[in-house]
């Protein structure tokens, strides 16, 4: 997997973690263990007990630590083994290794790379179930896929007019029109605007609209969306420009995405969305988290298919269009710093 090591992956809805209820996951081919103590606190390490590899994530937490439930090994929350059951000598190599783990935006983010580099500033501002000013349903979906192409159909949406056709009812334009992409220190930002007749599908507001969508999409995968509806011509007098999205006459949306890669061909996908609290309400959040279940389901179909495709064909190649500008942007800057990562590694070691 060319995936970069030092950036926080998110392992779970916060609310999901309950606490001394153990979670097991995948995160980059590693199997992890987070958990909570009684007080709520975070940790995570390695998912494989030292002794004889039984899951650690089956264990049970005891005050600040974690017993291994097969053989009685005792962790502490920084991975090492505190206590052998009938053993006094505790030999200096008994202890897994341990993951910063953060809670920030509703979201527990795990750090995979080197601890010394766990910088929370990096964790991307996503916008947490709790935030004031949007009403947000959530949810999440595994992938029998390479979260690689996740990543690649978050970034190409000229796949909306075709493969969101009866969902999200895009219209061809998203397909036809190329967006503005902007490099970012830890991505790429997307937008444009969507002119014209069938603008904004089914919105009826008394005059005539255009609709304004913008997204960043930062390593390691993480997209936050916003979108929103403007009076017709607002994109030409801003020559193309983003708009002050205060100035939105309706539809201000926000989504953040998350797409962590939990082993070679399977990944985990984690969303919410919801309007601003100027423009819906509880209905309107749950009608747009039923058109994401069926907008999302399609996405699984044709990504899950295309895995399948690709997993048959020895040495296949891809031939990209202009649309994918943003996917080939994104991916560059992952393998350079997935480069960089290594080259560090070989000059420390
Ligand atoms: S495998 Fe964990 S104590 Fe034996
Ligand atoms: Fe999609």
């Amino acid at each position: 997997m060319n995936y970069v090591k030092n950036a926080w992956y998110v392992a779970s809805w916060a609310q999901d973690l309950l606490p001394e209820k153990p979670y097991g996951t995948f995160i980059l081919n590693e199997p992890v263990v987070v958990w909570r103590n009684a007080d709520g606190e975070l940790a995570a390490m390695e998912d494989r007990c030292v002794h004889r590899l039984a899951p650690l994530s089956l264990g049970r937490c005891e005050g600040d630590k974690l017993r291994c439930m097969y053989h009685g090994l005792l962790f502490d929350r920084t991975g090492a083994v505190v206590e052998i059951p009938g053993q006094d000598l505790i030999p200096a190599q008994a202890r897994v290794r341990s993951y910063p783990a953060a809670e920030k935006h509703s979201w527990v983010w795990i750090w995979m790379g080197d601890h010394e580099a766990a910088d929370e500033v990096l964790i991307p501002g996503a916008v947490g179930l709790d935030h004031p000013d949007y009403i947000l349903g959530h949810g999440q979906l595994d992938y029998a896929a390479e979260a690689r192409l996740i990543n690649d159909n978050l970034l190409d949406f000229s796949h909306l007019s075709y493969v969101h056709a009866n969902s999200f009812g895009a219209p061809e334009a998203w397909a036809y029109e190329r967006p503005k992409i902007t490099m970012l220190e830890r991505g790429v930002r997307v937008e444009r605007w969507i002119t014209g007749e069938s603008a904004v599908p089914g919105e009826a507001i008394g005059q005539p609209i255009e609709r304004f969508a913008s997204y960043d999409f930062l390593v390691p995968g993480v997209l936050l969306m916003t979108g929103g509806n403007f009076p017709q011509g607002t994109s030409q007098s801003l020559g193309g420009g983003a708009p002050d999205m205060s100035k939105a006459l309706a539809g201000v949306t926000f989504t953040s995405q998350a797409v962590t890669p939990m082993t070679d061909k399977t990944a985990r996908y984690f969303f919410s969305w919801g309007p601003h609290r100027d423009h819906g309400d509880e209905a309107l959040r749950d009608t747009l988290m039923g058109i994401a279940a069926m907008a999302f389901g399609e996405d699984k179909d044709i990504i899950e298919a295309q895995q399948r495709v690709m997993d048959a064909t020895p040495d296949f190649r891809i031939m990209p269009t202009t649309a994918d500008r943003g996917v080939t942007l994104f991916n560059r800057l992952v393998e350079k710093l997935a480069r960089d990562e290594r080259t560090r590694l070989s000059v420390a070691s």
